[in-house]
């Protein structure tokens, strides 16, 4: 099979293929990644050579580039991780999440659909559990949950499900939707909570948390997300969505106290000494309360489970970050620090 990966070289696009490329010698997987701020090549560099690996340095927003990618390779699956992916990112600047999440997918889709007349191709489309919008203290996500996004990141992502939909529906493309919680795990730009809060802690600076820590999100570690979405690949059916939740409901500042407690334990450093570093600092506008999906029917139809508890996967992340100096030397460029002036100097 040829294996179309969008987006790479990001966090979980990276993961996905540094799992499945050694995994899968007959499949070729094709890396489609513009390489923004979010990518880094250094992430891949144990498969970038691989005979069933090939980088095409494409944006998605471009339909021509992205059509002639599709001449070049022919894919039988597309695999749609691209997509600008941070919140915050989408307060201060939607316009590209409108232009890459919204207008990206639709041209992947219309290339799709041009070369796979024979109705053959599959499209996995990769998204997220806050097109949901917000959770009270009780209830959880399930695949009919009504959308309802709150930030214009989920807006933009729920407009591309959308989209993927529309197309299964008119045009009778062979599409599969997979929602998930918040991801945790080695390879994310440290601009997301967790690799923010273990950098600042390991350097001795402010760990920032917004409003009163009160929110909850439910994490997935990485590695269990890219096996579901493999499982959804190879076993699920066609035209159906499925949750992917990682059965892990923290607070945040529960999640920060907890990377004290491990980097403390990992570095000699003291757990109170790290305490002292949190400091709350003004919310974020539109800030969704609480995360939480249900998982059943992954879990029935598909037999999927996650293999890590939040206590292992978060250690595992944090000996990570301590053990991999040069990707964070790679990933904090000027323009990583201009983005952590930028966030934090107006939350004081
Ligand atoms: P990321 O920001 O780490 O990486 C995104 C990748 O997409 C980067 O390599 C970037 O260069 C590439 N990209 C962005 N715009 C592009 C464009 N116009 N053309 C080509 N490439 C482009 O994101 P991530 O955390 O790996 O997320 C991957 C996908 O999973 C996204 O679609 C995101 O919405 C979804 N998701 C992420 C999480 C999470 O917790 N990280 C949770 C749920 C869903
Ligand atoms: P984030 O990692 O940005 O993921 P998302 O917004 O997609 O859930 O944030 C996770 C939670 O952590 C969210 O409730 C916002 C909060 N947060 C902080 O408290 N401080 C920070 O510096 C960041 C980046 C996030």
């Amino acid at each position: 099979m040829k294996i179309l990966v969008t987006g790479g070289a990001g966090f979980i696009g990276a993961n996905f293929l540094n799992l499945l490329v050694p995994r899968h010698p007959e499949h070729v997987f094709v890396n489609l990644d513009t390489l923004t701020y979010a990518a880094n090549l250094g992430s891949l560099e144990g498969i970038a050579k691989a005979d069933n690996y090939r980088l095409e340095v494409v944006d998605i927003v471009d339909f021509e580039a992205v059509d002639g990618v599709f001449t070049k390779h022919q894919p039988d699956l597309v695999v749609h991780f691209a997509a600008e992916s941070h919140v915050d990112r989408s307060i201060s600047g939607p316009r590209a999440f409108i232009k890459s999440n919204i207008e990206g997918t639709f041209n992947l889709l219309e290339a799709a659909r041009k070369h796979w007349s024979d109705g053959k191709g599959l499209f996995h489309h990769v998204s997220t559990d806050e097109v949901y919008g917000s959770l009270g203290d009780t209830g959880m996500f399930v695949e009919t949950t009504r959308y309802d996004p709150s930030s214009p990141y989920s807006a933009s992502k729920a407009a591309s499900d959308h989209l993927v939909r529309s197309y299964a529906r008119t045009f009778g493309m062979r599409t599969r939707i997979t929602n998930c919680s918040n991801n945790y795990g080695p390879l994310q730009f440290p601009e997301k909570l967790i690799p923010l809060m273990v950098l600042n802690a390991v350097d001795g600076k402010p760990l920032p948390v917004y409003g009163e820590g009160l929110n909850v999100r439910d994490w997935l570690y990485v590695g269990d997300h890219c096996e579901a979405i493999w499982k959804v690949i190879g076993e699920g059916a066609d035209g159906e969505t499925y949750n992917i939740g990682g059965n892990n409901e923290v607070r945040n500042i529960d999640v920060v106290t907890e990377i004290c407690s491990i980097v403390a334990d990992l570095t000699g450093k003291t757990k109170g000494e790290l305490e002292g570093l949190i400091t709350y600092v003004k919310d974020r506008p539109g800030h969704d309360l609480r995360y939480a999906i249900d998982a059943t029917k992954i879990r029935n139809e598909l037999s999927w489970e996650p293999t890590e508890t939040f206590e292992t996967g978060l250690r595992k992340t944090i000996k990570w970050y301590l053990d991999n100096p040069a990707w964070i030397e790679q990933v904090r460029t000027g323009e990583y620090r201009n983005w952590i002036e930028k966030n934090y100097q107006d939350r004081g």
